[in-house]
């Protein structure tokens, strides 16, 4: 009998045996630093010249393997691939299909620890949000194989009867699509993408963000050991511009699946509405984008709670989830306390390597984003008030200190663009409404959280907080698959929901059979 869907638990690493048990993963991992991953097209290894070289943020001389690029014939190659590995997989039974996501769970599970080292090294999570991540993949695996059980069955159970007649709903999949994923969270995101195509029907080609790409080559290995042919599953490590963009704009692409950036995404959503020479659909597109949340504080909220919940999302994975608090709106009455709290709260989180167990929060992602946020901070100079961080911490990674900026006007760059790293800009409302309007004022609408004991303010923030989450008094970070369905408004994406019940019909097309008995 299949088990309800449950959440994976997280690792309680005060237990002596799961840090244990962790070290020893991260010791395999450490030996096997530096690797090459060959390239397979259709399971076929391919060799390539060009590679791209994978870093630890936490430590920037360490190469963490060396993963071979695909150009754009062979990108060519796998969509051909796909497209003629479309008819027989979208033929095998919906619980084959379903069984290969549960067999990958059972794996993954069992290999939980060595995932989340590799997530440690290549990403620079600590070891709670690496395991978190990991858990969250699991999650993903077991919820969608769930799903699209349930979804099969519902074509028949939900249409209205009628006498003399037959008639049912079956869902189909759209053909081939492109899964194009960030580096934020290069396990989960890309495993909820690319396996809630597959359990639909889809074959699938999956671009991995340049930054993380040997998490994503073992996710692949992983699903192709649990049953997913290898010309359903492609792996095509490349060039955003040049492979990703080939992709998404082929004829052959059914849809795109995206998460990364408001620029990019944007483009691609472009791209995906021109029709290529021998196109015959609309293609759709999906596409989760940035953010830039904001925390409300109302005058009567618990305070030490709120601030415990702003630091934590603002500077958790240092700032660096499309769902991370950027902007903490205080009521006047509270500013002051609340700011003071958030301040020493940021300066009491110790930055360095992951490994370090002993760090609360590591490295930004590599020198790009450390220039770039390095460059916030110059502005947050001249747009507020620093009151904790403001520059850099110390040693061989990119490391950067948690920093609160206060007085933030609503209009600064500060807050109104997503720098991406820990940087939490604070701002002062002057009642309820202000704050809320100060909270919408953004082409964003991805998470927001509100502190308050207000019943009426709790309902206030239903009706009128623009975001697709919101959280009231807790933190806006940390959506859990199939409890807190994840996606947002406005630019911050098509809203689809990762997670949650009606994911799974944006990669399938509803085909109706209407039988006279
Ligand atoms: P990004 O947009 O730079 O890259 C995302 C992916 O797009 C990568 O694989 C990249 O190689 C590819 N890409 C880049 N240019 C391309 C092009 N021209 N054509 C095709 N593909 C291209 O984003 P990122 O830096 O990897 O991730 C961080 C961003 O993602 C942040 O803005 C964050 O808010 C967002 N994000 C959103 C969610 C969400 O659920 N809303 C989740 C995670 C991250
Ligand atoms: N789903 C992730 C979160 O909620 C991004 O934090």
């Amino acid at each position: 009998m299949m088990m309800p869907y449950r959440p994976e638990a997280f690792t309680d690493f005060s237990a002596a045996a799961e840090e244990s048990r962790l070290q020893e993963a991260l010791k395999r991992v450490n030996l096997q630093l530096g690797e090459d991953y060959p390239l397979m097209i259709g399971g076929k290894t391919i060799e390539t010249k060009r590679r791209i070289v994978s870093v630890n943020p936490s430590d920037y001389k360490q190469v963490v393997g060396t993963v071979l690029m695909a150009d754009t014939p062979l990108a060519e190659q796998a969509i051909q691939t796909a497209h003629a590995a479309f008819p027989a997989w979208s033929a095998v039974s919906t619980e084959t299909r379903a069984d290969c996501l549960f067999r990958a769970a059972a794996e993954l599970r069992r290999r939980k620890h060595e995932f989340s080292a590799w997530l440690m090294v290549e990403a620079g999570k600590v070891r709670v949000e690496a395991d978190v991540e990991t858990a969250e993949a699991i999650d993903f695996l077991e919820y969608y194989g769930r799903q699209m059980l349930q979804l099969a069955q519902r074509g028949e159970r939900e249409l209205t009867g009628m006498s003399g007649e037959r008639n049912r709903l079956d869902y189909l999949g759209l053909g081939v699509g492109i899964v194009i994923a960030p580096w934020n969270f290069p396990l989960a995101i890309l495993a909820g993408m690319t396996t809630a195509a597959l359990v639909a029907g889809n074959t699938v080609i999956v671009k991995p963000s340049s930054l993380t790409p040997v998490i994503a080559v073992k996710f692949v290995e992983l699903l192709i050991q649990a049953g997913i042919p290898a010309e359903a599953v492609q792996l095509v490590p490349g060039s955003g511009r040049e492979i990703g963009d080939y992709l998404a704009a082929h004829p052959l692409t059914r849809f795109i699946s995206f998460t990364g950036s408001k620029e990019v995404g944007l483009y691609l959503h472009e791209l995906s509405s021109r029709m290529a020479p021998g196109q015959r659909w609309l293609k759709r597109f999906v596409g989760e984008l940035g953010g830039k949340d904001a925390i409300i504080v109302d005058r009567d909220a618990d305070l030490e709670q709120a601030a415990q919940g702003i630091v934590t999302s603002a500077f958790g994975f240092s700032g660096q989830k499309c769902s991370a608090c950027s902007r903490a709106i205080v009521h006047s009455d509270v500013y002051d306390a609340v700011l003071e709290r958030c301040s020493e709260l940021a300066d009491g989180l110790k930055v360095g390597n992951v490994q370090d167990f002993t760090c609360s929060t590591g490295p930004v992602i590599n020198q790009s984003a450390y220039d770039s946020i390095g460059g916030y901070i110059d502005i947050a100079r001249t747009e507020g008030r620093i009151t904790a961080g403001g520059g850099p911490a110390e040693g061989d990674g990119w490391y950067i200190r948690p920093t609160v900026v206060a007085d933030a006007d609503p209009g600064s760059r500060i807050m109104q663009e997503e720098i991406f790293g820990p940087v939490l800009a604070v701002a002062k409302a002057h009642d309820f409404e202000h704050a809320l309007r100060i909270a919408n004022d953004s082409d964003y609408g991805l998470t927001g959280s509100v502190y308050t004991r207000s019943r009426v303010h709790i309902e206030r923030a239903r009706q009128a907080f623009a975001v697709g989450n919101l959280y009231i008094n807790r933190k806006c970070t940390g959506a859990i698959v199939g409890v807190h369905p994840f996606g947002g408004f406005n630019m911050s994406g098509t809203d689809s929901k990762a997670g949650g019940p009606d994911y799974l019909l944006l990669f399938t097309q509803p085909k109706l059979t209407s039988e006279r008995l």
